[in-house]
């Protein structure tokens, strides 16, 4: 079993390898490693980019040959062929903002994360609540068959939200991405073939 040390100086290898590659974040590797094995984004794509701040997602969108809508609360350095809108996700002004700007998604990948508090419990909560207005921005601009990608804290509001998700796509998949530092509690879901927003909620 490996320690705690080593499993942490593991994380950091991500951290070294993205300022070596010209990634913005470590994150990076983690929308790598989930498109590799589920093929979530492809050329040509328009792709929305939730809690897109400081870029890592979006340059692999890019890479990946996407156009790309990125949102987020904090300011992001432009990126070449992403359009950038500062706001909530949570409010209905950005929603209506990333509408107006996109029109249509291909995909929607949301790795927006809460500022952590400490408290798992509060923190879990609001992971799921941010991973909620990703679904529901999801369910507004996805074109039949689309794709969506979600961070998520594993915990008691999960299997609620993981139904949710299944009610709409007909692929779903939870995946630990090699890049997340092990001892994270978070997972992303892979959702694939958007089949249309469902009454519950
Ligand atoms: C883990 S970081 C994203 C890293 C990014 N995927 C990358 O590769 O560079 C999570 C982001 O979620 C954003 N965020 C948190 N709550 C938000 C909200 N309500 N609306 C928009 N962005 C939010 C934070 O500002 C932060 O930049």
């Amino acid at each position: 079993m490996p320690t705690r040390w080593y499993r942490e100086r593991k994380g950091e290898g991500f951290y070294r390898k993205a300022k070596r590659e010209g990634y913005r974040a470590r994150s990076a590797y983690k929308l790598l490693q989930i498109n590799d094995r589920y093929e979530v984004i492809g050329k040509g794509d328009l792709v929305v980019d939730l809690g897109a701040a400081p870029g890592g997602w979006s340059q692999v969108a890019r890479e990946l040959g996407a156009r790309v809508v990125a949102v987020d609360l904090d300011s992001m350095k432009p990126l070449e062929g992403v359009s950038f809108i500062k706001g909530d996700i949570t409010e209905d002004g950005t929603v209506e903002k990333i509408l107006q700007q996109a029109g249509a998604a291909d995909a929607v990948i949301s790795d927006l994360s809460p500022n952590l508090t400490g408290n798992y419990v509060m923190d879990q909560a609001r992971s799921v609540w941010l991973a909620q207005s990703a679904l529901r921005v999801a369910e507004r601009l996805l074109v039949e068959r689309g794709n969506f990608v979600c961070k998520v804290f594993m915990g008691e509001d999960y299997p609620d939200f993981l139904a949710q998700v299944e009610q709409r796509f007909t692929l779903v998949k939870a995946f630990s991405p090699q890049a997340s530092r092990k001892r994270s509690s978070e997972i992303y879901l892979v959702a694939k073939n958007f089949a249309g927003a469902t009454e519950t909620q």
